[in-house]
């Protein structure tokens, strides 16, 4: 097959023929990478498709035509958070993208989604393309004592022989663990370029569409986003599910960022134990349990995931930088938003931390990245940098704009009713002029920075 040179964008995985730092669709910067590229389309249009030069010709069809048992085809998984997010369970069909970083437990939450299809008698084919089958195999032994004759492996990372088995064995799930060690034939480059991603996942997916098997593909991200960037899957997949976490702390988030079958607003907080992901009955308790008491830099706040409250902790430490430039790490919040707050503080409340090592974390292993934590971050940072620490069972959220003003995070009450029951007594929010209901919380309010950083004591 003959070639050509591309410039594939490793985040969203279009091609252009020229370099450029920004990718012409999605406007990424420095993602543009050079690849050799098969000339001739990939595969052929439909078969049922005429063409004329070159044009595929097909009919329309009524909707009526299609058999009811395409139009409501939920299964269940049999695991009570899946069915929850994903609205009822797996399509018929269905292809999802499940992302995270290598060791967060993709693996693991797949291998027990395999032992509760196949509890049920339903044939599951885990496709070994990262670890051997004996090594999948410890691991479903360790989740399970028993498992069933139902779940199969198939040890290939060959795209074609996926797609044929999807089509003849028609089993009722179908794991590839993980996308990128999958090759196609005649496509060029390695397993896990973004040719061959594109090419192996679009293959497989069309077998699945056809034959109504649900497919389930790892993608593993790596901390900079490189060519596995989910991004590059996200418009040919119906669900795009991430795990996230620190990985040497238990706690476990698990979002759809794209879901075909339903809204995106659920999402799970999960346990990593001996036996697998569990999901946390009550995840900000978990998160707030191990509080410390009157130390400076220590702020509550709480999250908004979808539609469900998550409280969490944000710490900050502050100490005089020796030479060169000061430190700033952050973990589990946006280290722009930090730069933007330190600005902020710096410019409107007269607070400065140019000659001062700044570091932030988010407690628990949660990325708290919503802007809504704003305020907990700036307290936190005077309240360390000061060494005053706040008041205790006191919480604070709310976004701080570019002039020192707080604005009101969506969801306030949904927050403030979530701080209550953990039996906070204060909270600071944006002042929205209106009173808001908030029972027995006592609610103080702030147009600015300047008077938040009042009304905490700092
Ligand atoms: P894994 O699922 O292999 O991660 P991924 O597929 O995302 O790379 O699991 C990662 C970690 O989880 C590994 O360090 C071991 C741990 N683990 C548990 O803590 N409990 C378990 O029951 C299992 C199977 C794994
Ligand atoms: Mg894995």
């Amino acid at each position: 097959m003959k070639t050509e040179v591309a410039y594939v964008c490793s985040d969203c995985g279009a091609s252009q023929q020229k370099w450029a730092g920004q990718c012409e669709a999605c406007g990424a910067w420095n993602t543009l990478k050079k690849f050799s590229v098969p000339k001739t389309p990939l595969r052929s249009a439909g078969t049922s498709a005429n063409t004329v030069s070159g044009m595929s010709i097909t009919s329309s069809q009524s909707f009526m035509s299609l058999a009811s048992s395409d139009t409501k085809p939920t299964q269940s998984t049999g695991i009570g958070f899946l069915d929850q997010m994903l609205s009822g369970g797996l399509v018929h069909g269905s292809v999802t993208l499940l992302g995270g970083e290598p060791g967060i437990g993709k693996s693991t939450l797949l291998a027990q989604l395999a032992l509760t299809f196949a509890n049920t008698e339903r044939s599951v084919v885990y496709v070994t393309g990262e670890e051997s089958p004996s090594q999948v195999r410890l691991r479903l032994g360790r989740l399970s004592a028993k498992i069933p004759e139902s779940v199969r492996f198939f040890d290939t990372t060959s795209a074609e022989s996926i797609a044929s088995m999807v089509m003849q064995e028609r089993p009722a799930l179908v794991i590839v663990d993980s996308v990128q060690t999958i090759r196609m034939e005649g496509v060029p480059g390695e397993a896990g370029n973004p040719s061959q991603i594109k090419a192996s996942s679009a293959l497989i997916t069309e077998a699945a569409k056809k034959s109504h098997v649900p497919v389930i593909f790892v993608g593993q991200v790596t901390k900079d986003g490189d060519l596995a960037g989910p991004r590059l899957l996200e418009h040919l997949v119906d669900t795009v599910a991430m795990l996230e976490g620190e990985r040497y702390q238990t706690l476990r988030i698990l979002r759809l960022t794209k879901h075909r079958f339903g809204t995106t607003e659920a999402s799970s907080v999960l346990l990593m134990t001996e036996k697998g992901l569990q999901e946390m009955k009550d995840p900000s308790a978990f998160l707030i349990a191990h509080r410390p008491q009157n130390v400076s830099g220590s702020v509550l706040s709480c999250l908004l995931h979808g539609s469900r409250p998550l409280a969490v902790e944000i710490q900050a430490l502050v100490s005089p930088s020796g030479f060169g430039t000061p430190a700033r790490r952050v973990s589990g919040v946006d280290p722009t938003r930090v730069n933007l707050l330190l600005a902020v503080l710096a410019k409107r409340a007269g607070i400065g931390f140019s000659d001062q090592d700044v570091f932030v974390n988010a407690v628990g292993g949660v990325s708290a990245d919503d802007p809504s934590v704003d305020v907990a971050i700036a307290l936190a940072l005077v309240s360390a940098k000061k060494d005053v620490p706040l008041p205790p069972l006191w919480a604070a959220f709310g976004e701080v704009g570019l002039a020192g003003e707080l604005r009101t995070a969506q969801g306030t009450s949904v927050r403030v009713k979530e701080l209550q029951r953990l039996g906070i007594t204060s909270a600071l929010v944006a002042d929205i002029g209106s009173p808001l209901k908030a029972g027995t919380m006592k609610i103080m309010t702030a147009k600015t920075i300047k008077e938040a950083l009042e009304k905490a004591g700092l």
